[in-house]
């Protein structure tokens, strides 16, 4: 067993490599896909997460005015209030993709999840909401893995059933953040590698050696091979060819479709090193192509700015499931406050936003730019109280907990066929350009009868019907850009 870090750290993870040294007095920061905690001063004290140095550590790029107006202009949609706000704020060869959209080339969406617990909790919310908008955005194929074996390698005592039952709620609880099932894959590990998704695991295990993999995640010789593997797997879903059932079987013109990735900054060293594997591979002469990302901050941890959210402390966390009292009660109770000590010093000197969590919960989750704002000045000025400003944000909690447990209250073991199955989408991209570079899928007629993953005639038939709809309306929504254009 590995040495554990400091209780105060929020470790996803119940086999830790970083030493508890890590912890401690004058500590520096560390972010990782396991461990999330900001630098620990002389004085014990652990400080908020310092992103502009995650930049530079892992050498992204900061989401700037520039970019945000570009993808405005591209997209002709207003960025979402987590781009304004810079809570999706840094990113990986973005410009890439809409480079892409522009010219209507085919790229997709990958993100994920580790079914660590029964439900996901708010924190795990925020990329897949980011995930959804893009959805809507750029009208694309999305696949969503659910890593159920990396829960069990990095768990010693999680067992195999027990992650498998956390991947059919995880599942169901991703299906309620609304995403479009005909342009959406969601898949667990253990259900779907083999074919071509095993076979590119394996071109990725292949060039990542020993020593990288010490160097980017920490791994040491104790650590169970199968961590030592997991990267390639989640690499590989990073890359077209792995998808026939999406993009088809023609790997020479899949390989150089390329993914833009949303995630929280945590899993940055997955496709660091899928990146840089990607820059290495060719298939018949043609490249493959690197992952785009796009990075989010963390939902902080009830207990402060300095760690985020975590499925594996209780207290840190709301979950999905919680009840509007649950959540009322942990707010007042944890949510570490920016305010002061009295109220007679608070009204003078004013709180603290940057801290307070109260309000961090807010810039995440209520939209309203001017009520936000307003929200931020009154409390600054002293004029709103740690108790006013925690109601508002358990108002805004219970809302949005309570809309999510009434979709997800209607996901019925259908819609989790209808997502899990392993079938062609259909997708439009950029209504305002016809297709370059389409990929079709390769349809197979399936002998048998429904259920065993292949697709029936008449289902066939109805899929084709549909695609022909979506490029008449793109066709339509191009001849009345024309028009108002000339
Ligand atoms: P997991 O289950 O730890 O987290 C799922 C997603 O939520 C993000 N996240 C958070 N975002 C905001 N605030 C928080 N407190 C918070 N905690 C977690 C994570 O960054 C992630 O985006 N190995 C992955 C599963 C995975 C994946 C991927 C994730 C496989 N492929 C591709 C993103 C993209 C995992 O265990 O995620």
């Amino acid at each position: 067993m590995a040495e554990t870090a400091n209780a105060v750290a929020l470790n996803e993870s119940q086999v830790l490599e970083v030493p508890a040294s890590a912890a401690a007095q004058g500590s520096k920061q560390t972010v990782d896909p396991w461990n999330v905690q900001g630098e620990v001063g002389a004085d014990g004290q652990i400080k908020a997460i310092n992103y502009d140095k995650l930049i530079e550590e892992f050498g992204t790029k900061k989401i700037d005015e520039e970019l945000l107006a570009r993808f405005e202009r591209v997209t002709g949609k207003k960025p979402h209030h987590f781009l304004r706000r810079g809570i999706v704020f840094s990113h990986r060869d973005f410009e890439l993709i809409l480079d892409r959209y522009e010219r209507n080339e085919p790229f997709f969406l990958y993100t994920g999840r580790g079914p660590s617990s029964d439900s996901i909790h708010v924190g795990h919310c925020t990329p897949f909401m980011f995930t959804k908008w893009l959805q809507d955005t750029f009208d694309v194929p999305l696949v969503i893995m659910l890593t159920d074996d990396e829960k069990y390698l990095f768990s010693e005592k999680r067992t195999i059933e027990e992650v498998q039952g956390y991947c059919d709620s995880n599942i169901r609880d991703i299906i309620s953040m609304g995403f479009d099932p005909n342009k959406t894959f969601i898949f667990s590990d253990y259900d779907y590698v083999g074919g071509a998704f095993y076979r590119q695991i394996t071109r990725l295990a292949k060039h990542i050696t020993l020593n990288q993999a010490r160097a980017i995640f920490g791994f040491n010789d104790s650590s169970n091979i199968g961590k030592i593997h997991f990267g390639s797997i989640q690499g590989a879903a990073a890359f077209a060819n792995s998808f026939p059932h999406i993009f088809g079987e023609d790997e020479k013109k899949t390989v150089g479709i390329p993914c833009l990735i949303p995630c929280a900054v945590d899993q940055d060293p997955y496709f660091r090193a899928t990146r840089d594997v990607a820059a290495r591979l060719t298939y018949q002469g043609v490249r493959f192509a690197k992952p785009s990302l796009i990075h989010s901050l963390f939902l902080p941890a009830l207990q402060g700015p300095g760690t985020k959210m975590s499925a594996s402390i209780d207290s840190s966390a709301i979950f999905m499931t919680d009840t509007p009292n649950q959540i009322k009660n942990k707010v007042n109770k944890y949510a570490f406050s920016g305010g002061k000590v009295s109220v007679e010093e608070h009204r003078a000197v004013g709180g603290d936003t940057e801290v307070d969590v109260a309000y961090q919960y807010l810039r995440f989750f209520l939209e309203d730019d001017n009520e936000l704002e307003k929200i931020r000045l009154a409390y600054s000025k002293g004029e709103l109280l740690t108790g006013e400003l925690k109601a508002l944000c358990i108002k805004e909690l219970q809302t949005f907990v309570a809309a999510f447990q009434e979709r997800r209250a209607k996901v019925d073991d259908a819609a989790v066929k209808q997502f899990t199955d392993i079938r062609p989408l259909t997708w439009v991209g950029n209504p305002k350009v016809p297709k370059a570079g389409i990929v079709v899928p390769k349809l197979e007629v399936a002998e048998g009868a429904e259920g065993d993953g292949k697709l029936t005639k008449n289902q066939l038939k109805k899929l084709e019907k549909q695609r022909q709809i979506e490029a008449k309306k793109a066709q339509k929504a191009k001849e009345k850009e024309d028009a108002t254009a000339s």
